[in-house]
Protein backbone atom coordinates (compact mmCIF):
# COMPACT_ATOMS: atom_id res chain seq x y z
CA UNK A 1 0.00 0.00 0.00
CA UNK A 2 2.83 2.37 0.69
CA UNK A 3 4.94 1.66 -2.29
CA UNK A 4 1.53 2.50 -4.59
CA UNK A 5 0.76 5.70 -2.47
CA UNK A 6 4.95 6.42 -3.14
CA UNK A 7 4.79 5.72 -6.63
CA UNK A 8 1.68 8.10 -7.06
CA UNK A 9 3.39 10.37 -5.26
CA UNK A 10 6.07 10.35 -7.16
CA UNK A 11 4.39 10.00 -10.66
CA UNK A 12 2.33 13.56 -9.98
CA UNK A 13 5.54 15.05 -8.90
CA UNK A 14 6.95 14.03 -12.37
CA UNK A 15 3.74 15.15 -13.90
CA UNK A 16 3.51 18.69 -12.29
CA UNK A 17 7.46 18.71 -13.00
CA UNK A 18 9.15 22.15 -11.94
CA UNK A 19 7.51 23.85 -14.56
CA UNK A 20 3.91 22.90 -13.51
CA UNK A 21 1.38 24.28 -10.38
CA UNK A 22 3.27 22.29 -7.75
CA UNK A 23 6.68 24.15 -8.68
CA UNK A 24 4.51 27.72 -8.66
CA UNK A 25 3.29 26.69 -4.82
CA UNK A 26 6.73 25.68 -3.70
CA UNK A 27 8.46 28.96 -5.11
CA UNK A 28 9.33 30.81 -1.78
CA UNK A 29 8.23 34.13 -0.96
CA UNK A 30 11.73 35.52 -1.51
CA UNK A 31 12.24 34.22 -4.86
CA UNK A 32 8.82 35.04 -5.61
CA UNK A 33 10.31 38.04 -4.70
CA UNK A 34 12.98 38.53 -7.16
CA UNK A 35 10.76 37.49 -9.83
CA UNK A 36 8.42 40.35 -9.31
CA UNK A 37 11.15 42.84 -9.17
CA UNK A 38 12.66 41.45 -12.14
CA UNK A 39 9.32 41.32 -14.41
CA UNK A 40 6.34 43.74 -13.22
CA UNK A 41 6.22 47.10 -14.04
CA UNK A 42 5.16 49.79 -11.60
CA UNK A 43 5.67 53.10 -13.30
CA UNK A 44 5.40 54.13 -16.32
CA UNK A 45 8.38 53.43 -19.17
CA UNK A 46 11.80 55.64 -19.11
CA UNK A 47 12.67 54.86 -22.62
CA UNK A 48 12.89 52.00 -25.14
CA UNK A 49 15.70 50.00 -26.90
CA UNK A 50 16.24 52.35 -29.52
CA UNK A 51 16.53 55.31 -27.60
CA UNK A 52 19.17 53.72 -25.44
CA UNK A 53 20.95 52.78 -28.43
CA UNK A 54 21.38 56.41 -29.57
CA UNK A 55 22.42 57.65 -26.27
CA UNK A 56 26.12 57.41 -26.75
CA UNK A 57 25.52 60.22 -29.59
CA UNK A 58 25.23 63.02 -26.29
CA UNK A 59 28.54 61.88 -24.97
CA UNK A 60 31.62 64.44 -25.36
CA UNK A 61 34.69 63.40 -27.02
CA UNK A 62 36.62 60.82 -27.00
CA UNK A 63 33.98 58.44 -25.91
CA UNK A 64 31.63 59.62 -28.70
CA UNK A 65 34.12 58.61 -30.97
CA UNK A 66 34.81 55.30 -28.88
CA UNK A 67 31.39 54.29 -29.89
CA UNK A 68 30.85 55.30 -32.58
CA UNK A 69 34.02 53.24 -33.84
CA UNK A 70 32.42 50.11 -31.77
CA UNK A 71 30.31 47.22 -33.05
CA UNK A 72 26.85 47.10 -31.76
CA UNK A 73 27.28 44.83 -28.93
CA UNK A 74 30.71 46.83 -27.49
CA UNK A 75 28.46 49.93 -27.98
CA UNK A 76 25.47 48.68 -25.55
CA UNK A 77 28.13 47.73 -23.08
CA UNK A 78 30.03 51.22 -23.35
CA UNK A 79 26.39 52.17 -22.91
CA UNK A 80 25.60 50.63 -19.87
CA UNK A 81 29.26 51.68 -17.93
CA UNK A 82 28.46 55.39 -19.13
CA UNK A 83 25.47 55.84 -16.85
CA UNK A 84 26.39 53.18 -13.96
CA UNK A 85 23.63 50.50 -14.82
CA UNK A 86 24.32 47.13 -14.42
CA UNK A 87 24.02 44.18 -16.83
CA UNK A 88 22.35 41.57 -16.23
CA UNK A 89 24.38 38.50 -14.54
CA UNK A 90 21.84 36.11 -15.45
CA UNK A 91 21.68 36.90 -19.16
CA UNK A 92 23.49 34.51 -21.61
CA UNK A 93 24.10 38.07 -23.73
CA UNK A 94 23.47 41.49 -21.62
CA UNK A 95 23.92 43.46 -24.48
CA UNK A 96 20.43 41.81 -25.83
CA UNK A 97 18.08 42.36 -22.78
CA UNK A 98 17.53 45.67 -20.71
CA UNK A 99 19.80 46.51 -17.67
CA UNK A 100 18.99 44.70 -14.23
CA UNK A 101 17.55 47.69 -12.92
CA UNK A 102 14.92 47.79 -15.91
CA UNK A 103 12.09 45.51 -16.89
CA UNK A 104 11.29 45.14 -20.49
CA UNK A 105 7.69 45.71 -21.42
CA UNK A 106 6.48 43.92 -24.03
CA UNK A 107 6.29 46.66 -27.36
CA UNK A 108 6.35 49.67 -24.64
CA UNK A 109 9.53 50.45 -23.53
CA UNK A 110 12.11 49.64 -19.92
CA UNK A 111 10.74 50.74 -16.27
CA UNK A 112 13.07 51.63 -13.81
CA UNK A 113 12.56 49.23 -11.00
CA UNK A 114 14.37 49.01 -7.77
CA UNK A 115 17.63 47.46 -8.63
CA UNK A 116 18.68 50.73 -10.51
CA UNK A 117 19.79 52.26 -7.19
CA UNK A 118 19.63 48.90 -4.85
CA UNK A 119 22.05 46.26 -7.11
CA UNK A 120 25.20 47.31 -7.55
CA UNK A 121 29.36 46.00 -8.76
CA UNK A 122 32.46 45.50 -6.06
CA UNK A 123 35.40 44.17 -7.04
CA UNK A 124 34.00 43.36 -10.76
CA UNK A 125 31.05 41.09 -9.69
CA UNK A 126 27.09 42.21 -9.60
CA UNK A 127 25.65 41.53 -6.50
CA UNK A 128 21.30 42.70 -6.16
CA UNK A 129 20.88 44.56 -2.93
CA UNK A 130 24.31 46.04 -2.83
CA UNK A 131 24.02 49.74 -3.57
CA UNK A 132 24.40 51.32 -7.07
CA UNK A 133 27.34 53.15 -6.73
CA UNK A 134 28.12 53.72 -9.92
CA UNK A 135 24.86 54.89 -11.09
CA UNK A 136 24.42 58.45 -12.83
CA UNK A 137 20.74 59.07 -12.64
CA UNK A 138 20.88 62.93 -13.74
CA UNK A 139 23.10 62.42 -16.61
CA UNK A 140 20.94 59.25 -17.66
CA UNK A 141 17.85 60.95 -17.78
CA UNK A 142 19.16 64.39 -19.50
CA UNK A 143 20.50 62.38 -22.36
CA UNK A 144 17.79 60.38 -22.97
CA UNK A 145 15.44 63.34 -23.39
CA UNK A 146 17.66 64.86 -25.37
CA UNK A 147 17.86 61.28 -27.80
CA UNK A 148 13.86 61.10 -27.59
CA UNK A 149 13.05 64.94 -28.61
CA UNK A 150 15.60 64.00 -31.51
CA UNK A 151 13.60 60.80 -32.17
CA UNK A 152 10.32 62.45 -32.03
CA UNK A 153 9.49 60.32 -29.04
CA UNK A 154 7.18 61.62 -26.38
CA UNK A 155 8.51 62.63 -23.16
CA UNK A 156 8.39 60.15 -19.98
CA UNK A 157 7.76 61.19 -16.36
CA UNK A 158 11.36 61.27 -15.11
CA UNK A 159 11.88 63.40 -18.17
CA UNK A 160 10.07 65.89 -17.32
CA UNK A 161 10.22 65.56 -13.28
CA UNK A 162 14.01 65.74 -13.89
CA UNK A 163 13.69 69.71 -15.49
CA UNK A 164 12.75 70.68 -12.31
CA UNK A 165 14.31 68.26 -9.83
CA UNK A 166 18.14 67.14 -9.42
CA UNK A 167 17.96 63.38 -9.52
CA UNK A 168 21.26 63.23 -8.51
CA UNK A 169 24.55 65.48 -8.40
CA UNK A 170 27.07 63.09 -7.89
CA UNK A 171 27.64 59.55 -9.86
CA UNK A 172 26.58 56.82 -6.78
CA UNK A 173 23.86 58.66 -4.53
CA UNK A 174 20.62 59.82 -5.46
CA UNK A 175 18.13 62.74 -4.42
CA UNK A 176 15.44 59.72 -3.85
CA UNK A 177 14.99 61.17 0.12
CA UNK A 178 13.35 64.01 -2.12
CA UNK A 179 11.43 62.38 -4.52
CA UNK A 180 9.53 60.81 -1.34
CA UNK A 181 8.87 63.90 -0.02
CA UNK A 182 7.45 65.32 -3.26
CA UNK A 183 5.66 62.28 -4.18
CA UNK A 184 3.77 62.22 -0.25
CA UNK A 185 2.89 65.78 -0.96
CA UNK A 186 0.03 64.63 -3.69
CA UNK A 187 -1.79 62.13 -1.53
CA UNK A 188 -4.02 62.21 0.91
CA UNK A 189 -3.29 59.65 4.28
CA UNK A 190 -5.97 57.43 2.43
CA UNK A 191 -3.54 57.27 -0.78
CA UNK A 192 -5.96 59.23 -2.65
CA UNK A 193 -4.21 61.69 -5.51
CA UNK A 194 -5.11 65.95 -5.03
CA UNK A 195 -2.78 67.49 -7.79
CA UNK A 196 -4.11 70.83 -6.94
CA UNK A 197 -1.99 71.09 -3.94
CA UNK A 198 1.11 73.51 -3.57
CA UNK A 199 4.44 72.21 -4.06
CA UNK A 200 6.64 71.68 -0.33
CA UNK A 201 9.60 73.55 0.14
CA UNK A 202 12.36 71.35 -0.44
CA UNK A 203 15.97 70.67 0.85
CA UNK A 204 17.66 68.73 -2.16
CA UNK A 205 20.67 66.62 -1.04
CA UNK A 206 22.06 63.71 -2.22
CA UNK A 207 22.00 59.86 -0.44
CA UNK A 208 24.28 56.72 -0.73
CA UNK A 209 21.62 53.72 -0.46
CA UNK A 210 21.96 51.33 2.00
CA UNK A 211 22.56 47.88 1.50
CA UNK A 212 20.13 45.76 1.78
CA UNK A 213 20.85 42.95 3.57
CA UNK A 214 20.84 44.72 6.67
CA UNK A 215 17.39 44.89 6.91
CA UNK A 216 16.54 41.97 8.62
CA UNK A 217 18.26 42.95 11.03
CA UNK A 218 16.60 46.06 11.66
CA UNK A 219 12.61 47.19 12.59
CA UNK A 220 12.84 50.35 11.74
CA UNK A 221 14.06 51.68 8.11
CA UNK A 222 16.22 54.41 6.48
CA UNK A 223 19.40 56.12 7.72
CA UNK A 224 17.14 58.06 10.85
CA UNK A 225 14.76 54.80 11.64
CA UNK A 226 11.96 56.85 11.44
CA UNK A 227 10.14 54.65 9.36
CA UNK A 228 8.19 51.38 10.27
CA UNK A 229 10.00 47.84 8.44
CA UNK A 230 6.44 46.98 6.40
CA UNK A 231 5.65 46.18 2.98
CA UNK A 232 3.83 49.64 2.29
CA UNK A 233 6.82 51.38 2.99
CA UNK A 234 8.63 50.43 0.32
CA UNK A 235 5.83 51.35 -2.02
CA UNK A 236 6.96 54.72 -2.00
CA UNK A 237 8.45 55.06 -5.12
CA UNK A 238 5.35 53.75 -6.18
CA UNK A 239 3.52 57.07 -5.69
CA UNK A 240 3.30 58.50 -9.02
CA UNK A 241 -0.27 60.17 -9.76
CA UNK A 242 -0.65 57.32 -12.30
CA UNK A 243 -0.95 54.99 -9.38
CA UNK A 244 -4.45 55.17 -7.63
CA UNK A 245 -5.27 53.96 -4.25
CA UNK A 246 -6.72 51.10 -5.69
CA UNK A 247 -4.27 49.86 -7.79
CA UNK A 248 -1.33 50.42 -4.88
CA UNK A 249 -3.40 48.15 -2.23
CA UNK A 250 -3.72 45.56 -4.79
CA UNK A 251 -0.11 45.33 -4.69
CA UNK A 252 0.52 44.77 -1.46
CA UNK A 253 1.18 41.10 -1.37
CA UNK A 254 3.80 41.66 -4.26
CA UNK A 255 5.39 43.79 -2.06
CA UNK A 256 5.11 41.48 0.99
CA UNK A 257 7.28 39.09 -0.98
CA UNK A 258 9.63 41.71 -1.95
CA UNK A 259 10.30 42.38 1.49
CA UNK A 260 10.78 38.50 2.34
CA UNK A 261 13.31 38.63 -1.03
CA UNK A 262 15.18 41.67 0.68
CA UNK A 263 15.67 39.87 4.05
CA UNK A 264 16.67 36.86 2.23
CA UNK A 265 19.59 38.85 1.34
CA UNK A 266 23.14 37.55 2.62
CA UNK A 267 26.38 40.28 2.76
CA UNK A 268 28.92 39.07 -0.33
CA UNK A 269 32.05 37.45 1.78
CA UNK A 270 35.62 39.63 1.60
CA UNK A 271 37.08 38.78 -1.71
CA UNK A 272 41.03 39.00 -0.38
CA UNK A 273 43.10 38.23 2.29
CA UNK A 274 42.63 38.36 5.75
CA UNK A 275 45.21 38.41 8.64
CA UNK A 276 43.36 35.87 11.04
CA UNK A 277 45.55 37.02 13.88
CA UNK A 278 45.42 41.16 13.41
CA UNK A 279 41.83 40.74 13.00
CA UNK A 280 41.19 38.52 16.31
CA UNK A 281 42.43 41.54 18.22
CA UNK A 282 40.41 43.71 15.58
CA UNK A 283 37.44 41.77 17.36
CA UNK A 284 38.41 43.05 20.87
CA UNK A 285 39.08 46.54 20.09
CA UNK A 286 35.78 47.14 18.14
CA UNK A 287 33.87 45.26 20.91
CA UNK A 288 35.37 48.06 23.48
CA UNK A 289 35.25 50.91 21.20
CA UNK A 290 32.14 50.23 18.68
CA UNK A 291 30.08 47.78 19.99
CA UNK A 292 27.85 49.53 21.99
CA UNK A 293 26.39 51.31 18.63
CA UNK A 294 26.81 48.93 15.98
CA UNK A 295 26.76 45.57 17.96
CA UNK A 296 28.55 42.43 18.13
CA UNK A 297 29.25 39.66 15.54
CA UNK A 298 29.42 36.20 15.18
CA UNK A 299 28.24 33.75 17.68
CA UNK A 300 26.69 36.21 20.35
CA UNK A 301 25.22 38.80 17.58
CA UNK A 302 23.49 41.36 19.35
CA UNK A 303 22.18 44.76 17.83
CA UNK A 304 20.79 47.82 19.57
CA UNK A 305 19.61 49.79 16.92
CA UNK A 306 20.85 52.45 18.20
CA UNK A 307 20.33 56.52 16.64
CA UNK A 308 22.73 58.96 17.62
CA UNK A 309 22.11 62.59 18.51
CA UNK A 310 23.58 64.93 15.53
CA UNK A 311 25.48 66.18 18.19
CA UNK A 312 27.21 63.60 18.88
CA UNK A 313 27.76 61.84 15.71
CA UNK A 314 28.53 65.63 13.63
CA UNK A 315 28.11 63.42 10.20
CA UNK A 316 26.22 66.09 7.75
CA UNK A 317 22.94 67.47 9.15
CA UNK A 318 20.85 67.71 5.85
CA UNK A 319 19.03 64.91 5.44
CA UNK A 320 17.95 64.84 8.99
CA UNK A 321 16.63 68.29 8.49
CA UNK A 322 15.02 67.49 4.93
CA UNK A 323 12.66 64.94 6.02
CA UNK A 324 10.12 67.38 7.04
CA UNK A 325 7.82 67.48 9.98
CA UNK A 326 4.74 67.14 7.49
CA UNK A 327 6.27 64.15 5.79
CA UNK A 328 6.48 62.24 9.18
CA UNK A 329 3.32 62.97 10.62
CA UNK A 330 1.51 62.15 6.65
CA UNK A 331 3.19 58.38 6.92
CA UNK A 332 2.18 58.08 10.64
CA UNK A 333 -1.54 59.33 10.14
CA UNK A 334 -1.81 57.12 6.85
CA UNK A 335 -2.37 53.68 4.83
CA UNK A 336 1.66 53.36 4.98
CA UNK A 337 1.82 53.12 8.68
CA UNK A 338 -1.51 50.92 8.74
CA UNK A 339 -2.84 54.34 10.34
CA UNK A 340 0.09 54.39 13.09
CA UNK A 341 -0.22 51.02 13.91
CA UNK A 342 3.63 50.60 12.70
CA UNK A 343 5.52 52.87 14.52
CA UNK A 344 6.56 56.22 12.85
CA UNK A 345 9.00 58.52 14.65
CA UNK A 346 8.17 62.09 14.30
CA UNK A 347 11.18 63.76 15.49
CA UNK A 348 14.81 61.84 15.49
CA UNK A 349 17.70 63.30 17.22
CA UNK A 350 20.26 62.00 15.17
CA UNK A 351 21.42 58.89 12.48
CA UNK A 352 21.17 55.13 13.09
CA UNK A 353 24.17 53.30 13.64
CA UNK A 354 24.00 50.99 10.99
CA UNK A 355 24.72 47.12 11.21
CA UNK A 356 28.37 46.29 9.74
CA UNK A 357 27.91 43.13 7.59
CA UNK A 358 29.74 43.56 4.35
CA UNK A 359 30.79 46.99 5.21
CA UNK A 360 33.60 45.85 3.36
CA UNK A 361 31.47 46.15 0.21
CA UNK A 362 29.67 49.15 0.66
CA UNK A 363 31.81 51.99 -0.19
CA UNK A 364 31.26 55.06 -0.12
CA UNK A 365 30.57 55.55 3.82
CA UNK A 366 28.28 57.20 5.85
CA UNK A 367 24.44 58.27 4.87
CA UNK A 368 25.79 60.99 2.52
CA UNK A 369 28.58 58.90 0.81
CA UNK A 370 31.34 61.26 1.81
CA UNK A 371 33.99 59.27 2.42
CA UNK A 372 35.64 56.43 0.21
CA UNK A 373 37.76 54.20 1.96
CA UNK A 374 36.97 52.54 5.64
CA UNK A 375 40.64 53.75 6.52
CA UNK A 376 39.24 57.21 5.90
CA UNK A 377 36.74 56.05 8.13
CA UNK A 378 39.19 54.83 10.83
CA UNK A 379 40.92 58.25 9.66
CA UNK A 380 38.44 61.45 10.40
CA UNK A 381 41.53 63.83 10.22
CA UNK A 382 42.86 62.72 6.50
CA UNK A 383 39.27 62.33 4.76
CA UNK A 384 39.55 64.01 1.26
CA UNK A 385 38.15 67.31 1.13
CA UNK A 386 37.48 66.56 -2.96
CA UNK A 387 38.15 63.37 -4.53
CA UNK A 388 36.78 60.97 -7.45
CA UNK A 389 37.15 57.49 -8.17
CA UNK A 390 40.43 56.51 -10.40
CA UNK A 391 39.25 53.79 -12.08
CA UNK A 392 36.75 50.86 -11.39
CA UNK A 393 38.76 48.70 -9.52
CA UNK A 394 38.83 48.32 -5.41
CA UNK A 395 41.47 49.28 -2.83
CA UNK A 396 42.06 45.78 -1.03
CA UNK A 397 44.56 48.19 1.67
CA UNK A 398 41.95 50.82 2.34
CA UNK A 399 38.99 48.66 1.86
CA UNK A 400 36.78 50.42 -0.42
CA UNK A 401 37.14 52.59 -3.61
CA UNK A 402 40.78 53.87 -5.52
CA UNK A 403 40.46 57.44 -5.27
CA UNK A 404 42.29 61.09 -6.70
CA UNK A 405 41.90 63.44 -4.11
CA UNK A 406 42.38 67.07 -4.22
CA UNK A 407 41.52 70.66 -2.17
CA UNK A 408 39.21 71.83 -4.20
CA UNK A 409 38.05 70.82 -8.01
CA UNK A 410 40.24 71.08 -10.04
CA UNK A 411 39.80 74.18 -12.77
CA UNK A 412 39.58 71.96 -15.76
CA UNK A 413 35.92 70.73 -14.56
CA UNK A 414 34.08 72.83 -16.04
CA UNK A 415 30.41 70.87 -17.40
CA UNK A 416 27.95 69.58 -14.97
CA UNK A 417 28.23 66.13 -16.48
CA UNK A 418 32.12 66.13 -15.42
CA UNK A 419 31.69 67.77 -11.89
CA UNK A 420 29.13 64.56 -10.94
CA UNK A 421 32.33 62.25 -10.92
CA UNK A 422 33.94 64.67 -7.96
CA UNK A 423 32.90 64.32 -4.75
CA UNK A 424 33.05 67.97 -2.74
CA UNK A 425 32.40 67.47 0.68
CA UNK A 426 31.94 71.54 1.02
CA UNK A 427 28.68 71.71 -0.69
CA UNK A 428 25.38 71.64 1.34
CA UNK A 429 24.58 67.63 2.21
CA UNK A 430 27.89 66.35 1.35
CA UNK A 431 30.18 66.61 4.50
CA UNK A 432 32.28 64.35 5.72
CA UNK A 433 32.77 65.86 9.01
CA UNK A 434 32.03 64.03 12.06
CA UNK A 435 31.90 60.06 13.73
CA UNK A 436 35.22 60.23 15.57
CA UNK A 437 35.34 57.79 17.48
CA UNK A 438 38.04 56.33 15.68
CA UNK A 439 40.53 58.81 17.03
CA UNK A 440 40.78 57.22 20.42
CA UNK A 441 42.20 54.23 18.74
CA UNK A 442 46.35 54.21 18.02
CA UNK A 443 47.56 53.58 14.73
CA UNK A 444 48.05 49.55 15.37
CA UNK A 445 44.69 49.51 16.60
CA UNK A 446 43.27 51.06 13.65
CA UNK A 447 44.75 48.45 11.24
CA UNK A 448 43.47 45.77 13.72
CA UNK A 449 39.87 47.21 13.35
CA UNK A 450 40.23 47.40 9.60
CA UNK A 451 41.23 44.17 9.79
CA UNK A 452 38.31 43.08 11.65
CA UNK A 453 35.84 44.69 9.63
CA UNK A 454 37.02 42.41 6.59
CA UNK A 455 35.67 39.41 8.13
CA UNK A 456 32.11 40.91 8.62
C1 LIG B 1 16.60 56.25 -7.06
C2 LIG B 1 17.23 55.26 -6.22
C3 LIG B 1 16.37 54.30 -5.44
C4 LIG B 1 15.36 53.50 -5.91
C5 LIG B 1 14.84 53.41 -7.32
C6 LIG B 1 14.90 52.73 -4.79
N1 LIG B 1 15.61 53.05 -3.67
FE1 LIG B 1 15.46 52.18 -1.87
N2 LIG B 1 16.73 53.53 -1.09
C7 LIG B 1 17.41 54.49 -1.81
C8 LIG B 1 18.12 55.36 -0.89
C9 LIG B 1 19.02 56.53 -1.27
C10 LIG B 1 17.82 54.91 0.41
C11 LIG B 1 18.28 55.52 1.73
C12 LIG B 1 17.23 56.50 2.22
C13 LIG B 1 17.40 56.99 3.63
O1 LIG B 1 18.09 56.35 4.44
O2 LIG B 1 16.81 58.01 3.95
C14 LIG B 1 16.96 53.74 0.23
C15 LIG B 1 16.47 52.97 1.29
C16 LIG B 1 15.76 51.81 1.13
C17 LIG B 1 15.41 50.90 2.20
C18 LIG B 1 15.79 51.05 3.67
C19 LIG B 1 16.98 50.21 3.99
C20 LIG B 1 17.46 50.34 5.40
O3 LIG B 1 18.36 49.59 5.75
O4 LIG B 1 16.97 51.18 6.15
C21 LIG B 1 14.71 49.87 1.64
C22 LIG B 1 14.15 48.65 2.36
C23 LIG B 1 14.58 50.17 0.23
N3 LIG B 1 15.24 51.34 -0.05
C24 LIG B 1 13.89 49.37 -0.67
C25 LIG B 1 13.58 49.81 -1.95
C26 LIG B 1 12.61 49.14 -2.81
C27 LIG B 1 11.83 47.90 -2.45
C28 LIG B 1 12.58 49.86 -3.96
C29 LIG B 1 11.69 49.64 -5.17
C30 LIG B 1 10.29 49.64 -4.90
C31 LIG B 1 13.55 50.94 -3.84
N4 LIG B 1 14.11 50.88 -2.60
C32 LIG B 1 13.85 51.83 -4.85
C33 LIG B 1 17.42 54.61 -3.19
C34 LIG B 1 16.52 54.02 -4.02
C1 LIG C 1 28.24 56.46 19.63
C2 LIG C 1 27.90 55.48 18.61
C3 LIG C 1 28.99 55.01 17.66
C4 LIG C 1 30.22 54.50 17.97
C5 LIG C 1 30.86 54.35 19.34
C6 LIG C 1 30.80 54.11 16.72
N1 LIG C 1 29.96 54.38 15.68
FE1 LIG C 1 30.26 53.96 13.72
N2 LIG C 1 28.54 54.90 13.23
C7 LIG C 1 27.66 55.44 14.12
C8 LIG C 1 26.60 56.10 13.39
C9 LIG C 1 25.40 56.80 13.99
C10 LIG C 1 26.89 55.95 12.03
C11 LIG C 1 26.09 56.50 10.84
C12 LIG C 1 26.54 57.91 10.56
C13 LIG C 1 26.00 58.49 9.27
O1 LIG C 1 25.76 57.75 8.31
O2 LIG C 1 25.85 59.71 9.20
C14 LIG C 1 28.12 55.18 11.96
C15 LIG C 1 28.72 54.77 10.78
C16 LIG C 1 29.82 53.94 10.73
C17 LIG C 1 30.37 53.40 9.52
C18 LIG C 1 29.84 53.63 8.11
C19 LIG C 1 28.66 52.74 7.85
C20 LIG C 1 28.12 52.86 6.47
O3 LIG C 1 27.35 51.96 6.08
O4 LIG C 1 28.41 53.80 5.74
C21 LIG C 1 31.43 52.60 9.86
C22 LIG C 1 32.30 51.80 8.94
C23 LIG C 1 31.56 52.68 11.30
N3 LIG C 1 30.57 53.50 11.78
C24 LIG C 1 32.54 52.05 12.02
C25 LIG C 1 32.76 52.27 13.37
C26 LIG C 1 33.89 51.76 14.09
C27 LIG C 1 34.99 50.91 13.51
C28 LIG C 1 33.76 52.21 15.38
C29 LIG C 1 34.70 51.98 16.52
C30 LIG C 1 36.02 52.48 16.35
C31 LIG C 1 32.54 52.97 15.45
N4 LIG C 1 31.96 53.00 14.22
C32 LIG C 1 32.06 53.55 16.60
C33 LIG C 1 27.73 55.38 15.50
C34 LIG C 1 28.83 54.94 16.21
Amino acid sequence: MLRVTLTIACLVAACCGPTGLAADAMESAAARGFRILRTRAYLPPDFDQAVFDQLWTNWPAPDRQAARDADLATRRHLTLDHYGLMPDPDAKDPTTVPALGHVSVAGNGWVMNCLTCHAGKVDGRVIPGLPNTHLDLQTLIEDVRRTKLRLFKAPAHLDLVSATLPLSTNRGTTNSVVFGIVLGTYRDKHMTVHLDRRPPRLIHHDMDAPPLWNVRHKSALYCDAFAPKNPRVLMQFMLLPTNGPEKLKSWEPAFRDILAWIESLRPPKYTGTIDETLARSGRALFRQHCSSCHGTYGTTRQYPQRIVPLEIIGTDPTRLNALTAEHRQWMKAGWLSRYGKDPVVLEPQGYLAPPLDGIWATAPYFHNGSTPTLWHVLHPGQRPVVWTRKNDSFDHKRIGFVTKEFDTVPVSVTTARQRRRYFDTTKQGKSAAGHLFPDKLSETEKQAVLEFLKTL
